[in-house]
């Protein structure tokens, strides 16, 4: 997969790139991570990329030049087209269904915006689709982007490496995930149930689809109305 990433602060994303599994993911070539900078297509001196809002009102918006003409750039910078993410608050809510949708694509445009907002005509004029990670307001696209890559990425094949597979993931199968143990077997009187020390399989099997059930029921019963 290639990800494409449309951001005034590139360098906010070096350090989460640069961890664990999207690290990896990047050196065994499963995944390119492309950032490129919205403010180097600025056009006038000053590097501007935002402007007051018509009609009044707090703030800054994106200016439509900059994002465009860094859309089209990134656009030929690979022949796959890609699917075309802008991230804002007024998007469609990510989930893990959307994830595992993300992650059968082979290119993702991602485009962070910040201050006030994009100019409408970034929306209607890229055909977008916009996407929210939750109902709260960030200062800018890029923790959402960085939200989205790391979501995605985690599925892709190989990813993960020796730590398994995303199948057990809380939300994978529309419930959250069942309770985990290691070492030691007691921990200040706690002791790990003894069905995971018992070695039979299925009964394992059914004490974590149980408890995955109970927990999903206590903590999120919402998921269970949405999926049964
Ligand atoms: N930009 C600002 N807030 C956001 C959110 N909740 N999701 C996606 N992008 C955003």
């Amino acid at each position: 997969m290639r990800i494409d990433v449309l951001t005034l602060f590139p360098a906010m994303f070096e350090s989460p790139l640069s961890y664990s599994i999207l690290k990896r993911a990047q050196e065994s070539d499963i995944v390119e991570i492309v950032l490129t900078d919205i403010r180097d297509f600025a056009t006038d001196r000053y590097r501007k990329v935002d402007d007051k809002p018509y009609g009044g009102g707090p703030g800054m918006v994106m200016m439509p030049g900059p994002v465009f003409d860094c859309f089209e750039y990134v656009e030929k910078l690979s022949p796959e087209k890609g699917r075309v993410i802008l991230l804002t608050p007024q998007g469609q809510k990510f989930d893990q269904k959307k994830a595992v949708e993300l992650s059968k694509e082979k290119r993702l445009i991602l485009i962070a915006g910040r201050y006030e907002g994009f100019d409408e005509r970034i929306r209607i004029g890229l055909c977008a689709e916009q996407i929210s990670i939750g109902d709260f307001v960030l200062s800018g696209g890029e923790l959402a982007a960085m939200v989205i890559v790391d979501a995605v990425v985690r599925l892709l094949a190989g990813a993960l490496g020796d730590e398994g597979s995303a199948g057990d993931d809380s939300f994978s199968e529309g419930l959250l995930e069942y309770p985990q143990y290691t070492r030691p077997e007691v921990f200040r009187d706690m002791k790990v149930p003894e069905v995971l020390l018992s070695g039979d399989h299925e009964k394992i099997a059914r004490w974590r689809r149980q408890m995955a059930l109970e927990r999903t029921k206590k903590h999120r019963p919402d998921l269970l109305k949405n999926n049964f």
